[in-house]
């Protein structure tokens, strides 16, 4: 390979110092990790750590000198300086500066970016989105779409071979609850106007008052616990020893568990109150008391091939996704399949039977369960009643993307609430005899209001997913009309381009705020964040984007007709060189979102370029830079770092604009 064309930096390095590591340890790979972007320039580009815990494990060691060994063994002079080594056993790194030059100067004309497609492509599956249907998407569809769509992306720019498949819920109870509203509280000419927003209300009123008698239930039982809590505080209040740490901290334990719960039920009672103080809705309650569970029984005839059923179900799952392509559009999401879990009916009963024969399922209770050691709960695949699971469901989906999209590996972007489960299924599949398939669970945690609880209206419902996107666009178109007008030549926006722009922005920052979060964590939904121009947003990304073009628009100069000049790039300034370091290391970023599955790596990435961007506008001059030759080398790395830009984000789903 000629060096010029390493483009994976850290992966180039980790390969040459992992067969010299093995001379210390007999798993090189266990510690390779620790060779990373260094956090500081002072300590060279790259830094590695691994002589502190590999010295650690050898008796009389001293982790310096085991660097200093490690540093003779590995050559890297085709593309870095001497190595050295710093404080008590780091290993630091410096790019030759001959090398970068020439590597960026490559990027100039590499439509990808130095991005090479990977050299054994996979056959990747993502499993996202997938709503269930029949209700309008809301605020929690929203992470496993982005987040999905964003590794769907990264895998296929990487040249692996990927299928969308939105896994629709479009065979599950919530089709019982609209057949039970369908036959009992339908609006005839409200249908005939607008079928889905007819349904959806049929489902949000069938929920309601089936939620009203839970929580009817739930209610004396949360004010036992009340009481019971109360109990104990006051015991362990009138206690002896007050001034012990040990019955301060249940104190504050119980007092913390109680307002909690104090709170939980105000929600419940106020929830309750709204409910009937309308008429209608409660005298609806009142005569079906039994409502969940006749809508269970319309799910399960369904099920049975009920032929009323079937034709409701027929007759109103094309609205249903018709509903949910409209904010696919809006969202710019695309998949290359939607099976749906009706799909694998058909197959359910065959796959219950191959887990029989095999010895993997066997009967439980009158159920038909499989069990995994280590687990507290058996994987369900056949209810006592006879109905298959969303367990069996999975089993089937996985079966036919082995056998007829021969997958190698699946990602399934869902919550974290469904952990339990997928640990369930990848193990039972890898018994079931599906090894060498790669099972990846892609979980994310929820979306937060301000009171740091599930984001929901006032009136307690879920975030319908188009308002959001209506108030996001909404907001944003704010912000620019506000930017324009102070723009000191006076505004230059269309009313036109205002709105296009508002609707790049808008979505944008919905979607970066999404992806910017380590998807296991919880986050805060917080519109002034998202759509700052400050701080690490979209925002902020597509700003510095619009900015390079401004500086092109100023200089009157071609984009495309640069590239082309026979112009050497060269990097003089500590911010130029801090700045085509970072556009190089976009493919190892690249291919750590694709191994994790993570896109905040790639958010991370782009918040760093934007920064080094803006110490680099700031520290040198590009139009009115000294030399032509300086002017046409700040040129080139400020289209590079546009085009990374641009092409990160749109990785991400996200567009950018020329001008905001
Ligand atoms: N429809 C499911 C839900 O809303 C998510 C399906 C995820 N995909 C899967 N293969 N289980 O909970």
């Amino acid at each position: 390979l000629p060096r010029a064309c390493v483009m994976n930096i850290l992966a180039e390095l980790r390969s040459r110092f992992e067969p010299v590591l093995s001379e210390w340890t007999d798993d090189p790979s266990s510690v390779i990790e620790m060779l990373k972007a260094s956090q500081d320039a002072k300590f060279g580009d790259y830094q590695a750590n691994f002589a502190m815990p590999l010295a650690a494990r050898i008796p009389d060691l001293k982790p310096r000198d085991l660097a200093t060994q490690i540093v003779e063994k590995v050559d890297l002079s085709d593309f870095c300086e001497p190595l050295e080594v710093a404080g008590p056993g780091f290993i630091n790194i410096r790019l030759k500066q001959d090398w970068l030059n020439t590597q960026t100067q490559n990027l100039v004309r590499d439509e990808r970016l130095g991005v090479i497609p990977a050299e054994s492509p996979q056959k990747v599956v993502v499993d996202f989105s997938a709503p269930n249907v029949a209700k309008p998407m809301h605020v929690g569809h929203l992470r496993s779409t982005v987040i999905g769509d964003a590794n769907y992306r990264v895998l296929k720019f990487l040249g692996h071979d990927v299928v969308g498949d939105n896994h629709i819920g479009d065979w599950g109870t919530q089709f019982g609850m609209i057949i039970f509203g369908y036959k009992h509280f339908l609006n005839e000419a409200a249908f005939a106007e607008a079928p889905v927003t007819e349904l959806a209300r049929l489902y949000r009123l069938v929920n309601q008052l089936s939620d009203y008698h839970a929580t009817q239930t739930k209610i004396p039982r949360q004010q036992a616990e009340i009481e019971q809590l109360a109990e104990k505080l006051k015991t362990r209040e009138s206690s002896a020893d007050l001034t012990n740490k040990k019955v301060q901290k249940e104190i504050k334990k119980l007092k913390s568990d109680l307002g909690e719960r104090k709170s939980e039920l105000q929600e419940m009672q106020e929830k309750q109150a709204l409910l009937e103080q309308n008429e209608d809705l409660h005298s609806k309650a009142v005569s079906f008391p039994d409502i969940a569970r006749q809508a269970r029984e319309e799910t399960a005839r369904l099920h049975a091939g009920d032929a009323d059923n079937l034709a409701l179900w027929k007759q109103f799952l094309p609205q249903c996704l018709d509903a949910i392509q409209t904010v696919y559009d809006r969202l710019d999401i695309h998949f290359d399949m939607s099976l749906g879990e009706s799909y694998y009916n058909p197959m359910l009963a065959d796959v219950v039977s191959d887990l029989k024969a095999r010895g993997l399922a066997e009967e439980s209770q009158g159920a038909i369960c499989v069990f995994i050691e280590g687990f507290k709960s058996p994987f369900m695949i056949q209810k006592q009643d006879g109905a298959f699971t969303y367990a069996t469901t999975d089993l089937a989906t996985i079966k036919y993307r082995v056998e007829e999209l021969k997958a190698d590996r699946v990602l399934y972007v869902v919550d974290s609430r469904q952990s339990e489960h997928f640990q369930l299924l990848f193990a039972t599949v890898k018994e079931w005899g599906y090894s060498n398939l790669e099972l990846q669970h892609v979980s994310f945690g929820s979306v937060l209001g301000e009171n740091k609880r599930p984001l929901k209206t006032r009136a307690g419902d879920n975030v319908g997913l188009e308002s959001l996107l209506d108030e996001s666009i909404q907001r944003a178109y704010a912000i620019i009309a506000e930017n324009d007008d102070v723009k000191p030549e006076g505004p230059e926006l269309s009313e036109d381009k205002r709105q296009e722009i508002a609707k790049i922005i808008g979505l944008g920052g919905i979607k970066y705020a999404d992806l910017k979060h380590n998807r296991d964590s919880d986050y805060m939904f917080d519109w002034d964040k998202m759509l700052s121009y400050h701080g690490d947003t979209a925002t902020y990304m597509q700003y510095a984007y619009a900015r390079v073009c401004g500086i092109f628009r100023k200089g009157q100069i071609d984009r495309i007709a640069l590239r082309d000049q026979q112009v050497s790039l060269n990097l003089v300034d500590a911010s130029e060189r801090a700045l085509a370091l970072q556009i190089n290391r976009y493919s190892e970023i690249l291919e750590s979102v694709a191994i994790e599955a993570r896109p905040n790596y790639l958010t991370n990435y782009l918040f760093e370029l934007a920064k080094i961007f803006s110490t680099f506008f700031n520290d040198c001059p590009v139009l009115k830079a000294e030399t032509e030759q300086v002017k046409t080398s700040r040129l080139l790395l400020c289209d590079l770092t546009a085009r990374t830009v641009e092409h990160g984000l749109s990785l991400l789903g996200i567009k950018t604009c020329e001008r905001m």
